[in-house]
C-alpha cells in the first residue's frame, strides 16, 4: 500500500507525520479502500523486542503505523524524563528497514495542546504491582491510557501490537479497550531477551557493565519461580525466585504472582494463567519482567 503524504521526504524513505491531520490524510485512501491497520505505539529508542512488535504487524496488516512519543504524562516527578533515551534518526532508519508505512513522531504540542484537561483512567489494575501508590503510583498508566486512547484515536487501527514484557501495561490497556468500546484488537507478542536472559529494554542502556551483569538475577530468579511453581507449587516458586535475587543482593519493588488479566493476588495455580512479576531499581535504572505461566 502507497501513502500519500505531502511531507513524506525523511532521508529514510520513510513516510513521517508531525500533525494529526498529516497522519488522518495520509490513511484515508487507505482506510477507505478497506486496508487493514496495524499501530505499533513505541517511545522510540527501539530495539529488538519492538522489532518483533513491527515484523509482526508487517506480517499481519496491509498498512503499520508506528508512533514515536516519549509521552511526558507517564512520567512521574524525578522519573527519567529528561534523559530518557533517544535518537529519531536511528528510530527512522530502523522502522524504515522493518517495512514501516508510516511513522507518527508528533511534538509534545501537538498531543498536549494548551488547556488540555481530559484523562483516560482504568480504576483498581492501575493500584498495585507498578502502579502502588507506595511506588510509582496510578498516574503512570493514566498517562498511558490516555496517550494510547489519543493514538486509537488518530490512527484508528484494527490491531494494536504491545510487548509482554510490560504485562500489566497489557492488562490495563485490554480492559480500557473492553470498557471504552474501542474498535481494535491488542496483540500482545513475547518478551524478547538478550543471549544472557535480561529483557530487552530502553532503559538497559542507563546500566553500568557491574550493574548490567547483577541485572541478570531477574530472569534467572522468574525461571526458578516458573520451574518450582510448575513442580512443587507456586508459593515455593515465589520463594524461590525471591531467594535468587537476594542471593544477587537486589532489592526488589515487587516479587509478586497476579491473575494475568484481573492482576489479583493468587496463591495457587488453577485454571487461569499466573503472571509471576518482578519491579526492581538496579544502578540507578527502574527495571522489570515476567513470566506468564499457563496451568
Ligand atoms: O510501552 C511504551 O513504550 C509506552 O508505554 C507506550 C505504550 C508507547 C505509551 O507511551
Amino acid at each position: 500500500m502507497s501513502l500519500l503524504l505531502t511531507d513524506s521526504s525523511h532521508a529514510t524513505g520513510v513516510n513521517l507525520a508531525r500533525a494529526k491531520s498529516e497522519l488522518r490524510s495520509a490513511l484515508t485512501e487507505a482506510r477507505a479502500g478497506g486496508c487493514s491497520i496495524g499501530l505499533v505505539p513505541t517511545m522510540g529508542s527501539l530495539h529488538d523486542g519492538h522489532l518483533s512488535l513491527l515484523r509482526a504487524a508487517r506480517a499481519e496488516c496491509e498498512v503499520v503505523v508506528m508512533s514515536l512519543f516519549v509521552n511526558p504524562t507517564q512520567f512521574g516527578p524525578g522519573e527519567d524524563l529528561d534523559r530518557y533515551p533517544r535518537d529519531e534518526e536511528r528510530d527512522l532508519a530502523l522502522a524504515a528497514e522493518a517495512g514501516v508505512d508510516l511513522v507518527y513522531a508528533p511534538p509534545v504540542e501537538e498531543v498536549y495542546s494548551e488547556g488540555f484537561a481530559t484523562h483516560v483512567e482504568v480504576e483498581g489494575l492501575t493500584e498495585v504491582l507498578c502502579g502502588d501508590p507506595a511506588r510509582r503510583g496510578p498516574g503512570h498508566f493514566r498517562g498511558v491510557t490516555t496517550v494510547v486512547a489519543k493514538l486509537f484515536n488518530t490512527v484508528q487501527p484494527d490491531v494494536a501490537y504491545f510487548g509482554q514484557k510490560d504485562a500489566q501495561q497489557v492488562a490495563v490497556l485490554r480492559r480500557m479497550v473492553r470498557d471504552l468500546d474501542f474498535p481494535v484488537r491488542i496483540e500482545s507478542l513475547p518478551i524478547v531477551r538478550e543471549p544472557d536472559g535480561l529483557a530487552m529494554s530502553s532503559r538497559n542502556a542507563y546500566l553500568a557493565a557491574g550493574d548490567r551483569e547483577r541485572a541478570t538475577a531477574l530472569s534467572r530468579a522468574l525461571r526458578a519461580a516458573a520451574r518450582s511453581a510448575r513442580e512443587e507449587s507456586l508459593a515455593a516458586g515465589v520463594e524461590a525466585g525471591r531467594r535468587e535475587l537476594e542471593a544477587a543482593e537486589i532489592d526488589t519493588e515487587y516479587f509478586e504472582s497476579r491473575d494475568a488479566e484481573s492482576l489479583e493476588p493468587v496463591t495457587e495455580l488453577e485454571s487461569r494463567p499466573v503472571l509471576i512479576a518482578v519491579a526492581a531499581e538496579i544502578g540507578g535504572a527502574r527495571l522489570i519482567d515476567n513470566v506468564l505461566i499457563w496451568p
